[in-house]
């Protein structure tokens, strides 16, 4: 639903149209009632005015049928407010299953962004016109907040977190990013622009910038470098448990817990590995905090994501020899 608002920012998203129609319904509805209520207060004010100083008030009769209005009206166009919400946010919290996955680290004072291909940019973020796009977030110090006004989406970035937004660009061109959340003495000049481009555009752009090869390609080489293939073995008596096709399924835990290895949990058990001790294996594993960057830890848990079921052995091996 095309709106021409001059005080909006252009709608350059799929969820653009969406999300006027519902800030434009609740200032709609926020006005009508504040202009009825304030109406009505002077028109009773006037109208009802005491006239003499000995004014007696008239006698008052409930009315049922008014009160059920007055109390079913609000109800239902409360309830109807809740659901049209309720099903925007579930949209923007929910990337579609065919969205591609961009990365996004948080820094005093700069987004760092980097491609599912392994290309990196600062403070600009190149993606294709028309493709759901999925942001995976995190910080590096304090928390940030990733906005893109025309998208009209904008989620925070926090330390030792991830958080992801997603959008699916529906016009060409350059579109302003800011930091929406106080971070410190530059956060004024914490902005950015994303630039959407015609799918052959963005390929030409993609093959122009030098690379040194996918996040999964680096987490490779990450994982061989810190050696962690030494326990990570898919084989008996190995000290940590295998890695294989461990993305997304649910993992047992030495104290009885289940959890989902997800981002976070893979991420956890990097740098702090003793929190969650998967059964069957002792707490040996040292943390790694300190020694790998935010964006290594993405490049690890990236890795880790394209490992088949049963083949981390030889995926170790590999960049064993690789080494
Ligand atoms: Cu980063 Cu404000």
């Amino acid at each position: 639903m095309p709106f021409k608002i001059p005080f909006m920012p252009e709608q350059a998203s799929s969820m653009a149209g969406e999300v006027d129609a519902l800030t434009l319904y609740l200032v709609a509805m926020a006005s009508f009632f504040t202009v009825l209520v304030a109406a009505m207060v002077i028109y009773f004010a006037i109208r009802y005015r005491r006239r003499s100083p000995d004014e007696v008030g008239g006698s008052f009769d409930n009315s049922a049928l008014l009160e059920i209005t007055w109390t079913v009206i609000p109800v239902l166009i409360v309830l109807f407010t809740f659901v049209w919400g309720a099903r925007v946010a579930f949209r923007l919290y929910r990337p579609p299953a065919d969205a591609v996955q961009y990365y996004v680290t948080g820094k005093q004072w700069m987004w760092k962004t980097q491609h599912p291909t392994g290309q990196r940019e600062i403070n600009e973020l190149h993606v294709p016109l028309g493709q759901p796009v999925k942001l995976l977030m995190t910080s590096e110090d304090v928390i940030h907040s990733f906005f893109v006004p025309a998208f009209r989406v904008k989620a925070d970035v926090l330390p030792g977190r991830y958080t992801s937004l997603w959008f699916t660009p529906t016009k060409t061109g350059r579109f302003h990013l800011f930091c929406a959340e106080y971070c410190g003495a530059e956060h004024s000049r914490m902005i950015g622009w994303v630039t959407v481009m015609e799918p052959e555009e963005y390929q030409a752009w993609l093959a122009s910038v030098p690379t040194q090869g996918s996040p999964t390609a680096a987490g490779e080489r990450l994982f061989a470098q810190l050696a962690c293939h030494t326990c990570h073995q898919d084989a008996a008596g190995a000290k940590g448990p295998a890695l294989g096709g461990l993305y997304g399924r649910p993992v047992a835990l030495a104290d009885g817990r289940t959890v989902l290895a997800d981002e976070s949990y893979l991420r956890e058990s990097i740098l702090n590995p003793a929190a969650k001790v998967v059964a069957g294996y002792e707490a040996v594993m040292p943390s790694f905090q300190g020694q790998v960057s935010e964006e290594g830890i993405l490049e690890l848990i990236n890795y880790v994501k394209s490992l088949p079921a049963g083949g981390s052995a030889s995926v170790a091996a590999a960049s064993e020899g690789a080494l």
